[in-house]
């Protein structure tokens, strides 16, 4: 493909541009540059430590994902050797559902059901998530579950900047695949990643948001995890619930 017709889909996209520093003295360890911050809106801006070391490999991987369909993109997730989780984790988890539904929800990374299972969402967290799409009238067959990471980190670590960046493609492209009318972030890590900004959950949710480079409306809501463990914070969830349907 044309490289400045690749150049526009990946901006279309949302899709950072990197190019490599000039000279590059080692593929595998090199920094690359990131957009400027003082390109983004204030609000958008991303956490300096996010901005720092994609590696060239995933500046590669991120090119060449454009364009994949659903068979080949999970293909590539599978192979993914972007980052070290693939050493750590049993499978990788790609997503499930409806590949052409209304409602994409986005959590953060499996965790150990979930590397165990192959499948977003299948512990206490995901009964809970069931339990709140059913109060909205929709079961998981008629949405897109995925994560930000498609691999579990290890003992159920926060993802690391670098992992972020390097599943960020795979992401991209289901977002592109699905075109979904509405995007579900559930909790600190899906939002504040999609959004690409460090505000938290709670400056977040019940606002209007649009992911950045389209015009697919983003829901914050809290992570299933967190509603369990902070019950009294459900009426919040219901009322972001009740936002994801009317735009739905
Ligand atoms: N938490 C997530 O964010 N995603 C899962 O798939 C499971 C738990």
């Amino acid at each position: 493909m044309d490289e400045s017709v690749r150049q526009q889909y990946l901006e279309a996209m949302g899709i950072q541009s990197w190019v490599a520093r000039d000279p590059v003295p080692d593929a595998a360890t090199t920094t690359v540059d990131t957009v400027s911050p003082a390109e983004l809106p204030v609000e958008q801006l991303v956490p300096q430590e996010q901005l720092s070391a994609p590696t060239v490999q995933a500046a590669t991987q991120q090119g060449d994902i454009a364009g994949l369909d659903w068979p080949a993109l999970q293909a590539r997730v599978e192979a993914c050797r972007a980052c070290s989780l693939h050493q750590t984790s049993t499978q990788t988890v790609f997503g499930t559902g409806n590949q052409s539904a209304d409602l994409l929800i986005i959590g953060e990374a499996p965790g150990e059901d979930e590397d165990r299972q192959g499948e977003p969402f299948m512990g206490t967290a995901g009964q809970l998530l069931n339990a709140m799409l059913k109060a909205i009238g929709l079961n998981r067959s008629q949405v897109f579950i995925t994560n930000i990471l498609k691999c579990s980190p290890p003992e159920n670590r926060d993802p690391h900047v670098d992992e972020v960046r390097s599943c960020e493609p795979f992401l991209q492209r289901q977002i592109e695949l699905v075109r979904p009318k509405v995007i579900l972030a559930m909790g600190r890590v899906a939002s504040q990643n999609l959004l690409k900004t460090d505000v938290a959950v709670g400056g977040l949710r019940g606002s209007e948001h649009l992911l950045r480079g389209g015009n697919i409306p983003v829901v914050v809501t809290y992570h299933p995890a967190y509603l369990l463990r902070s019950p009294d914070q459900k009426g919040k969830a219901w009322q972001d619930l009740l936002r994801t349907k009317r735009l739905l």
